[in-house]
């Protein structure tokens, strides 16, 4: 069983890492710096905002950002870092909720765009990326590519990372292209912590087509946020759409 709400109080106190993994300062003056740079100017909208991982040096770079939020643990994590005049965030599900006002950029990363399960809901993200943009705005989108070349047939499970007091692994429904991802923590004694989530993974093909089905058509794809190329062997995608004007 997954829990229905992997995104409780507990997971939002621990997701903060100050200056190590997806904190790192240089990987989040990179992200900050593209999405900038893509927002020319304009109001921002950031769905699944987290706690602000991103949206906060990106208003501190004097970008307006806005969040949608489904969790409000998170939110509440946020808020110790800016208030509502800062970044206002609307609760609901980044699919169907929407936020006051038109954007030049909408971005969703970090994979969180897997959290929404079926394929009918994630193209409804797009559609709604789409509702909230000006003319010529833009959705960005960063990605994992799906890990499937690691997995032989017949087996389900693969160990994506193994260090001192982490175990990574990810459990497949190829069938229904689902992952299960599971983080076991630990230290020398007996006890573990075990974290999962949901996701249903997607090909950057798959990806293309939920963009055009929104009306959007793929600017730029690189294997990340300094615009290094992206080729068959990077493990992730930053890609960027913009609405078509046909
Ligand atoms: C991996 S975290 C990413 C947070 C932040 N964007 C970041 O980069 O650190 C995933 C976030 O997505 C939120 N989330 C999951 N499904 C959502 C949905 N359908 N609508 C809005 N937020 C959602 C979770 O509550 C969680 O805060």
């Amino acid at each position: 069983m997954i829990p229905s709400d992997p995104w409780d109080r507990e997971t939002a106190r621990s997701y903060d890492t100050p200056d190590t993994g997806m904190f790192a300062p240089e990987l989040l003056r990179q992200t900050v710096d593209r999405l900038a740079a893509l927002a020319g100017g304009g109001r921002v909208l950031e769905f699944a905002i987290g706690t602000g991982r991103v949206a906060v040096p990106l208003r501190e770079r004097g970008v307006s950002v806005t969040g949608i939020e489904l969790s409000t643990a998170m939110i509440d994590e946020l808020r110790a870092k800016a208030d509502e005049a800062a970044i206002p965030v609307i609760v609901g599900d980044m699919a169907t909720v929407l936020a006051p006002g038109r954007f030049s950029l909408v971005y969703l990363v970090y994979n969180t765009i897997t959290n929404l399960l079926t394929q009918k809901e994630q193209v409804a993200c797009f559609r709604n990326a789409a509702r909230h943009l000006e003319a010529g705005g833009r959705f960005v989108v960063e990605l994992g590519v799906p890990d499937l070349r690691k997995l032989p047939p017949g087996q389900t499970a693969v160990v994506f990372a193994d260090e001192p007091g982490y175990i990574g692994l990810d459990t497949y429904d190829v069938l229904n292209q689902r992952v299960v991802s599971h983080h076991f923590r630990f230290g020398d004694d007996r006890q573990a912590n075990l974290l999962r989530s949901a996701h249903r993974y997607i090909w950057p093909s798959e990806l293309d087509l939920m963009a055009e089905l929104a009306g959007f058509d793929l600017e730029e794809r690189s294997a990340d946020w300094t615009g290094t190329p992206f080729t068959a062997e990077s493990g992730s995608h930053v890609s960027v759409y913009r609405l078509a004007t046909r």
